[in-house]
């Protein structure tokens, strides 16, 4: 084995020292323990589902979920951040505060740039908020109608906006009716909203963002499983080489979002349906009438995507999640804040055993991080044992890219460890085409009962080889198998970092290379603290 170890940023050093310099007060120095370092999370307190995901002229805008008074769930605001690459994130102040309509839960925003609302003023037009407010005395008082939405406008570009006083969408009698997902849909040239409505997702058009016409429903009487359906998207697609069209509906479903129930760790998750929708319904494909998995994690929840100008759609989407789970995301041991996104992925169409399937890999600008590099070369027979020892420094997180070979289709494991003896595993059964994540002696774990139970994935009986991605975070590990062919979110909170990773196993295994990249800190070149930029 020829180890070649090229560090050269002292990163950690400089993600320490620029906030210092921008004068940001210890507690958001972004270097806490379990602290994201290539993820965003906001500088303090509660943060879950992301929300109206746009970009313009080149700005993504990332509102979210917020509480700003402490670090548990509390009335719901949106936080703000902004990025131009998708990886470093600038914080601005809070956009959307509760009024006496109600909270302000999830939901999205369209840049209206042909002015179908009549908001433009002096040719600027309106970046458009649509989101669900929540009224916590209607909910007080066992009242059904709760929920409604409400549209916010913007004329510099989302750092201010001015609410309408009164819901748009007003609720119909249902009572879990939320999480509006508005784009322009061309071929009808009509917006359409998804909303998620109990165990379904209710279709809405309109021509000016105010006034919404009842479409379909899609719901579970058809087809997917129990729980709440929160936080739909429904996203145009193409085929990279045939041009065909497909569409994919994403749903969140939270089958129970109490604390007090029994432990299982599959709580919630974003699944996706295949299918065509016309501008007034959606027909999942014949091969795709049951859910997949966007995610086969414990953690990878509400994710939707970034709305792209209708003129690109055969750029892929750019998906966003928050990586926690409700059955625990309010005790996890984090002090300051609370809450933290997954990587924005690329969704792929990809023929998969037949039929048509997603594939989501990290988006590309990730890779501008990469600073130092450990090379295996290949190809190595009997690797078992230290693939790398001393993992975690100078820099802050790791992206680490192996395919393991197991002729005899024998058992392995690819197992992080640190020097307390904590442990994350990969166990893998090459014969049984199945995977167990591990993360019962990862760290900290008993927090929740449930944190520690293995999450068991079944791979594609086609794969044989088993190519991984990992990204590992001083507080995540997102493991992306053969280029997003099977993805796995996970949360882990190891005492200090974990510095060695091994394969253990039968002899036979081979690998055939292996590549870990120390990254910077996504802090180390941008502001932690809210910034006021002019549009
Ligand atoms: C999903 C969700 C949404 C809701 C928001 C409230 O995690 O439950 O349905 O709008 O969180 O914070």
């Amino acid at each position: 084995m020829k180890v070649r170890a090229a560090y050269v940023l002292p990163s950690l050093l400089l993600a320490i020292l620029i906030p210092v310099a921008l004068g940001a007060p210890a507690a958001t120095r972004y270097d806490e323990t379990y602290r994201p370092q290539i993820h965003y999370s906001p500088p303090r307190h509660w943060m879950n589902d992301p929300n109206g995901l746009v970009s313009v002229h080149g700005e993504y805008q990332l509102f979210y979920q917020y509480y700003p008074d402490a670090e548990v769930w509390g009335p719901m605001h949106w936080g703000h951040a902004v990025s131009t690459d998708l990886v470093h994130w600038a914080t601005l102040d809070t956009a959307l505060e509760p009024d006496p309509n109600g909270m302000i839960f999830s939901g999205s925003a369209v840049f209206d740039e042909h002015n179908t609302t009549g908001l433009a003023r002096e040719g600027i037009p309106p970046l458009v908020a649509i989101f669900t407010y929540h009224n916590p005395k209607a909910e007080a008082n066992h009242e059904i109608k709760v929920e409604s939405q409400g549209l916010a406008y913007s004329l510099d570009h989302g750092r201010t906006f001015q609410k309408w006083p009164q819901p748009v969408l007003d609720n119909p009698g249902v009572r879990d009716f939320r999480d509006p997902k508005v784009q322009w849909f061309a071929p009808t040239g009509r917006w359409i909203m998804s909303l998620a409505a109990t165990d379904g997702v209710r279709f809405y058009s309109s021509s000016d963002l105010f006034h919404w016409q009842f479409e379909s429903t899609f719901d579970r009487q058809r087809l997917g499983p129990p729980g709440v359906w929160e936080c739909p998207d429904l996203i145009e697609m193409q085929d990279r080489q045939t041009g065909e069209r497909h569409d994919v509906l994403l749903v969140s479903v939270n089958p129970n979002a109490s604390e007090k129930d029994p432990p299982s760790v599959k709580r919630s998750g974003t699944q996706y349906y295949l299918g065509h929708f016309d501008g007034h319904t959606f027909e999942p494909d014949a091969a795709s009438t049951q859910p997949r998995w966007l995610d086969e994690g414990a953690d990878y929840y509400a994710a939707v995507s970034w709305n792209r100008d209708h003129t690109a759609l055969s750029t892929p989407p750019v998906v966003l999640g928050w990586m926690s789970n409700w059955s625990y995301a309010q005790r996890v041991p984090t002090k300051s804040w609370r809450g933290v996104m997954a990587i924005p992925r690329q969704l792929e169409l990809a023929q998969e055993d037949g039929r048509w399937s997603l594939r989501s890999v990290p988006i590309p600008s990730l890779k501008a991080l990469r600073r130092s590099t450990i090379h295996v070369e290949h190809p190595v027979a009997a690797q078992l044992g230290d693939l790398a020892n001393g993992l975690t420094a100078p820099t802050a997180a790791l992206d680490a890219n192996l395919t393991v070979q197991s002729p005899g289709r024998r058992p392995y494991a690819l197992v992080l460890s640190n020097q307390q003896g904590e442990r994350f595993a990969i166990n893998v059964d090459p014969e049984r085409h199945d995977m167990t994540i591990d993360r019962s002696h990862s760290g900290e774990v008993a927090f929740a009962e449930n944190f520690g139970t293995p999450i068991n994935v079944k791979l594609p009986e086609s794969m044989d080889a088993v190519s991984f991605r990992l990204l590992i975070d001083r507080s995540s590990i997102e493991i992306f198998v053969d280029e997003g062919r099977v993805n796995i979110t996970t949360l882990v909170f190891p005492t200090t970092p974990y510095t060695r990773l091994r394969l253990e196993g039968d002899p036979s295994i081979t690998i055939q290379s292996v590549d870990i990249f120390g990254l910077d800190s996504i802090w180390s070149t941008a502001a932690a603290e809210p910034t006021s930029i002019n549009p």
